[in-house]
């Protein structure tokens, strides 16, 4: 049966919308179904496009890119582009601070003289509507109100724990790769490109160069995580002193002992944090 290809049942006894998404590429051309408007943001591996779906004109990101690393996905026997397989598996997450990826499109593959095969492909993204990087958020708001650096931190973090809750090490969180929607103020992390699957034994993984290790996925994300949050103090003078001295002290030299120091559970049980 031809579905069986491209679907993949959520694990047993869980229904979820998601796992009747496509997990191999849609079948036509992009341009068929949306209509692809204007760049709307430009990275060191692809470009991003707005993109409306002709069915019922809804607005979509359309990130193109040229791949080279393939990965899989549990439950998924081909091979798929590292960026899609990421984005497939933390699709199924319930946690409303990840971009969703709705489907992707092949668009050209090519040979290269030296035997190298280029795909370029589309992935057609969850757009959240008028939103802007955190970045930019950042510089427009000089002096924001403790409760609102709260949230977003708060935010952030939560992505971060449900990357780890699907065994994904994003890689990649910096104030780029955060998208702002305010309000109300909610983010979303987008930018899989980076990411790799945490795995207990990588010498046992079929594909070695797109794994890590728990301890340093946990090391590099508390890492990325402390200077998100420095950054946002640098903008909000009232954040506790108390929490600031503990973001501060989570820096860690990526040690050779593979000893997890601080963890994403940890900064989110921090008095302040707390829910
Ligand atoms: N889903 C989205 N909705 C709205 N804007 C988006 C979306 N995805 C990306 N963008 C915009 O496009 C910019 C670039 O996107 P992204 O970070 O995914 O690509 P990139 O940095 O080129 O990726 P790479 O690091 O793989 O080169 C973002 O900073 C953001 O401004
Ligand atoms: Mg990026």
């Amino acid at each position: 049966m031809e579905q069986s290809m491209f679907y993949v049942p959520g694990p047993s006894g869980r229904s979820r919308a998601s796992s009747m998404l496509r997990i191999g590429p849609s079948p036509g051309s992009v341009k068929e179904k949306y209509d692809v408007r204007e760049k709307i943001g430009e990275g060191c591996y692809g470009q991003v496009y707005i993109g409306i779906r002709k069915s019922d004109r809804k607005q979509f990101a359309i990130k193109v890119t040229d791949y080279g690393d393939n990965s899989g996905v549990p439950g998924y026997a081909g091979e798929l582009p590292k960026e899609v397989a990421m984005m497939t598996i933390v699709r199924d997450s319930p946690c409303p601070f990840l971009i969703k990826l709705q489907e992707w499109f092949l668009v050209k593959e090519e040979k290269l003289p030296d035997g190298e095969m280029i795909r370029t492909i589309a992935m057609v993204i969850e757009h959240p509507g008028p939103c802007r990087t955190l970045a930019e958020f950042l510089e427009e708001h000089p002096n924001l109100e403790r409760r609102d650096a709260r949230t977003l931190i708060q935010q952030i973090v939560k992505a971060a724990q449900a990357c780890k809750r699907q065994e994904i090490c994003h890689f990649d969180i910096h104030d780029h790769n955060i998208l702002v929607i305010s309000p109300p103020l909610h983010i979303k992390l987008i930018d899989f490109g980076c990411g790799l699957h945490i795995f207990h034994d990588p010498d046992n993984h079929p594909r070695r160069d797109t794994v890590i290790s728990p301890v340093t996925a946990e090391q590099i994300t508390v890492n990325q995580l402390v200077t998100i949050v420095e950054g946002i103090a640098r903008h909000c003078s009232s954040i506790p002193t108390a929490f600031m001295e503990y973001i501060t002290a989570c820096r860690s030299s990526l040690n050779v002992e593979e000893v997890v120091q601080h963890t994403v559970e940890e900064i989110l049980d921090q008095p302040w944090l707390r829910d």
